[in-house]
């Protein structure tokens, strides 16, 4: 494509020499063969916190760098990011299905995407408290399965049009080594579960954790053609009921980001729903409102939660 000359006035004005890496070294176990891509800003406070940004179906871990402004973010709040590669490449989807990925160090895409948050942390000293998630559609799903399968890594996560835990995995049968399974009851809206199954499956993700949990931020529009907008209520009951913030939202806050957008706090903002009304699977991202609730934009002294801070939710 030929860019034409107010096109090239709009490019965004580069002010660092950082760029997207790919790591080709080891990185620990890696049993579905992702790859790894990294963006480390030339300026990185002594203990930067990482943000881990998994790629949509048919997308790729240079689109979601193009996609968005998290990386210029990086470079002006001092965070890695760190945009992993689906080894699936009939349709560069997420394996959300299998039991590997939705257990706790079994296998899977998830051990693999968090090989890399283990690698990042230990080569740049990165703060272990501050390790976030964010994505849409299939990266929105595969957000869900690391806040489940590996609550002790994260510390919020922040899904866009995705599905809850574990409906993805193969209703009736044996979901062992079903990687990449595309569940379309799931897709339609039709797995519906209570809180306390919902919740059940999120536990079984991690057997016997007791440690506290990422906080949640969930988005979906109403007109959801993909993923039905059923997944959205699912998807809160299941993680209210994780967090113990069940019983309905403490605040409703209209035209929040955009216009039509609705926000719903959960227990003092441990859990966050945002309705898009009208809004359609391709949904617009907002960086800001993510960063606001990941506290990437403030400073580390800033951060009052996560390992190593207060142990449970305060009620
Ligand atoms: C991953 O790559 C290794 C080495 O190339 C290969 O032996 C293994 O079968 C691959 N695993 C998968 C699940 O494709
Ligand atoms: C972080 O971003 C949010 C949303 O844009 C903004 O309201 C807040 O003031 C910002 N905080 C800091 C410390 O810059």
């Amino acid at each position: 494509m030929k860019l034409s000359f107010p096109a090239l006035l709009a490019l965004p004005l580069l002010t660092s020499a950082a760029s997207l890496q790919k790591i080709t070294t080891p990185f620990g176990p890696n049993p579905t063969n992702a790859s790894f891509y990294i963006y480390v800003p030339d300026v990185l406070p002594a203990r930067p916190a990482i943000l881990v940004n998994p790629h949509w179906c048919h997308g790729s871990a240079e689109a979601a760098f193009r996609g968005s402004q998290y990386a210029n973010l990086a470079s002006k709040h001092g965070f890695i990011v760190i945009y992993p590669q689906s080894p699936h490449t009939a349709d560069s989807c997420w394996d959300v299905s299998s039991r590997e990925t939705l257990t706790h160090n079994a296998g899977g895409d998830s051990l693999g995407i968090v090989s890399m948050v283990r690698w990042t942390l230990e080569k740049y000293s990165g703060d272990a408290k501050r390790v976030f998630v964010t994505g849409v559609s299939s990266g929105a799903m595969m957000t869900q399965v690391l806040l489940g399968s590996y609550p002790d890594v994260f510390a919020a996560g922040s899904a866009f049009s995705g599905v809850p835990f574990g409906c993805f995995a193969p209703t009736g049968r044996d979901n062992a080594g079903v990687y990449g399974y595309w569940n379309d009851d799931c897709a339609k809206g039709r797995v519906k579960k209570t809180a306390e199954e919902w919740g059940a499956l999120i536990r079984g993700g991690y057997p016997g954790y007791e440690g506290w949990r990422p906080k949640v931020q969930l988005f979906h529009g109403t007109k959801d053609e993909i993923l039905d907008f059923v997944n959205h209520g699912e998807a809160v009951k299941g993680w209210a009921e994780v967090l113990g913030v069940g019983g309905g939202p403490v605040k409703e806050t209209k035209d929040t980001p955009l216009k039509g957008w609705t926000r719903y706090s959960y227990g003092e903002g441990w859990l966050e729903a945002f309705t898009a009304e009208g809004v359609p699977h391709d949904i617009r991202v907002q960086e800001n409102t993510v960063l606001e609730f990941f506290k990437l934009n403030h400073t580390e002294g800033d951060f009052s939660w996560g390992q190593g801070g207060p142990a449970k939710l305060a009620l």
